[in-house]
């Protein structure tokens, strides 16, 4: 059976105006008529239109429109960018020997139609996980992909999953979006994550929502936490304190990527930053000294 969608099960759509807003004035029922006619894009015309759409170009894309397991519903603009971030994983795990095949966990499983997706993207080989708060998931724990229930901000159940996993290499956090949630996974699993792995966050468009206990630039939603880490990805060009996750992002993490509602951070121990003169003459480069000091 076709799966419906109405926006009645997305109720923040347009919804989410800054606290103190004067367009709060305006009734609800009414913002979101206007809202759903003029305010945001037609996300469901996709599912209106499945048999004419033709996938953004790439592997991910092209899996995703042959997909024909279990219901997934993915952003169309994410199926180019997870080429982007995934693509040096399907053959294991960049800088082993030989390949070791990828670890994956994913935050959010739904109706287990991504943990096949995924299967099917890094192959048979790779270890790919899914958790979910839901009891009901556990109806797609299966061999292949282990399903285990609990809540993504739970320190200790997902230490245990990492563990079961036998280590982790990508986190594809589609969980509950809600900005407390999103940032208790960051802190306990980016820490564990290996060297060279990467951790994304996706729907990062909630930071923006209220209901999510998002708003724009508001502290400790997850794209404001990104951009504080950001200033530790910076940390040795300047002299001043930064929290525990800028300091992480100074010492382990070699990129912070925003794309629309997704941020990536890569995992990589930081090399001192240093210059290195090359090319000229040896007068030319012994007069041009570089002018950086690490702090
Ligand atoms: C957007 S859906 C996941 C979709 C799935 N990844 C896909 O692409 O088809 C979000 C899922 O997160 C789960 N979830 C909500 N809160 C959670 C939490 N605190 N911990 C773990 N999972 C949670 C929900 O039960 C739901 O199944």
């Amino acid at each position: 059976m076709r799966p419906t969608f109405s926006r009645k099960r997305f109720p923040e759509l347009g919804n989410d105006l800054p606290r103190f807003d004067p367009r709060r004035l305006i009734p609800l029922s009414l913002r979101r008529k206007f809202n759903q006619r003029f305010g945001h894009p037609d996300i469901f015309k996709y599912f209106e239109s499945d048999s004419d759409w033709t996938p953004p170009a790439g592997e991910f894309g092209e899996l995703y429109a042959n997909h024909s397991g279990r219901l997934i519903m993915k952003w169309v603009h994410y199926l180019p960018i997870y080429d982007q971030l995934f693509e040096r994983y399907r053959s294991g795990m960049p800088g082993s020997s030989p390949n070791r095949p990828i670890r994956m966990l994913e935050i959010g499983v739904l109706s287990g139609g991504s943990l096949e997706l995924w299967r099917t993207y890094f192959g048979p080989e790779a270890t790919i996980f899914g958790i979910d708060i839901d009891p009901a998931c556990a109806a797609y724990d299966t061999p292949e992909n282990p399903v285990r229930i609990g809540s993504q901000d739970d320190p200790e159940f997902l230490t245990r999953v990492v563990a079961e996993m036998g280590g982790i290499d990508i986190v594809l956090d589609d969980g509950s979006h809600i900005a407390k949630h999103q940032r208790a996974s960051l802190d306990i699993l980016l820490p564990l994550l290996n060297e060279g792995g990467i951790y994304v966050v996706e729907d990062t468009q909630t930071a923006y929502w209220e209901s999510y206990g998002g708003g724009l630039r508001r502290r400790g939603q997850i794209v404001e936490v990104a951009k504080t880490m950001v200033d530790g990805l910076n940390k040795w060009a300047y002299r001043g304190r930064i929290g525990k996750r800028a300091k992480l992002a100074s010492t382990e993490i070699g990129s912070i990527t925003f794309f629309d509602s997704i941020v990536a951070f890569r995992k990589a121990t930081r090399i001192a930053p240093a210059t290195r003169i090359t090319g000229g003459s040896e007068q030319e480069r012994r007069s041009w000294l570089p002018t950086y000091r690490q702090t």
